[in-house]
């Protein structure tokens, strides 16, 4: 009953939602990128706006459609998905779920490149910006600023590093080193400054939809 109150704790929150992977341009036919699918991300944003949010879901390159009443900005790099992110503040809620590329090719050939039979071009990289570690010190900074962490090893140690790296309030420390990134399922530790909550493994969609809940209870009642 989307009537009742009750059945929309975030109605009237801006929720700012990033997902999927960048595209990193090498040359006009050539590009760096990574195996998310941003169904995590997707899900987390249908969450919210059946929660009862305002959703801006700024969405890497996927092949996923639009949750309704969201509204979606498709960018392809981590330098123009920084740009949307910003564009879109303020909010009250932003939940970085993208997995932005760390590195993009340092000079982008204006033309593809040929080869010429002798030597392989040298692939030089730049470290991109940090968008959520930018939001961390913004001064349109969200109220509950939310980082997600993929990692192979030591998931809870390093998320708690990540907390304080990246100047934010909660990081979703998701264990990737099954078959996770582009899987339909997911496990995940969600760690603040109080400890840390486990959500077991289960569709993205009941994933996102638990992540949500906490989040209403935390900025839901003002
Ligand atoms: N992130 C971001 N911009 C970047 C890199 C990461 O906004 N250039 C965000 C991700 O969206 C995620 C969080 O930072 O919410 C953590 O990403 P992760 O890749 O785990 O952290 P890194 O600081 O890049 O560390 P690592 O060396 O483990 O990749
Ligand atoms: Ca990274």
């Amino acid at each position: 009953d989307f009537a009742d109150p009750a059945h929309r704790p975030l109605f009237g929150k801006r929720v700012l939602v990033t997902a999927g992977p960048t595209h990193e341009p090498i040359d006009p036919v050539r590009y760096i990128a990574n195996r998310s699918s941003g169904r995590q991300g997707f899900a987390i944003a249908q969450a919210a706006a059946e929660l009862g949010a305002d959703v801006t879901l700024i969405a890497g390159p996927v092949h996923l459609t639009t949750p309704p009443g969201v509204i979606r900005i498709d960018v392809e790099s981590a330098r123009e998905m920084l740009a949307e992110v910003e564009k879109a503040l303020p909010a009250d809620v932003a939940i970085m779920v993208a997995a932005v590329a760390d590195w993009r090719a340092a000079d982008e050939a204006e033309q593809k490149i040929k080869k010429d039979g002798k030597a392989v071009p040298p692939l030089e990289l730049a470290e991109n910006p940090d968008i959520l570690a930018m939001l961390g010190k913004h001064k349109q900074r969200p109220a509950l600023l939310i980082g997600f962490a993929a990692e192979t090893e030591k998931v809870v140690e390093h998320a708690q590093a990540k907390l304080a790296k990246k100047g934010c309030d909660w990081i979703v420390a998701n264990d990737v080193s099954g078959d996770v990134m582009g899987g339909a399922n997911n496990a995940v530790h969600i760690v603040t400054k109080d400890g840390v909550e486990s959500l077991a493994d289960a569709p993205k969609d009941v994933i996102a939809r638990k992540l949500m809940e906490k989040v209403a209870n935390a900025v839901g009642q003002d």
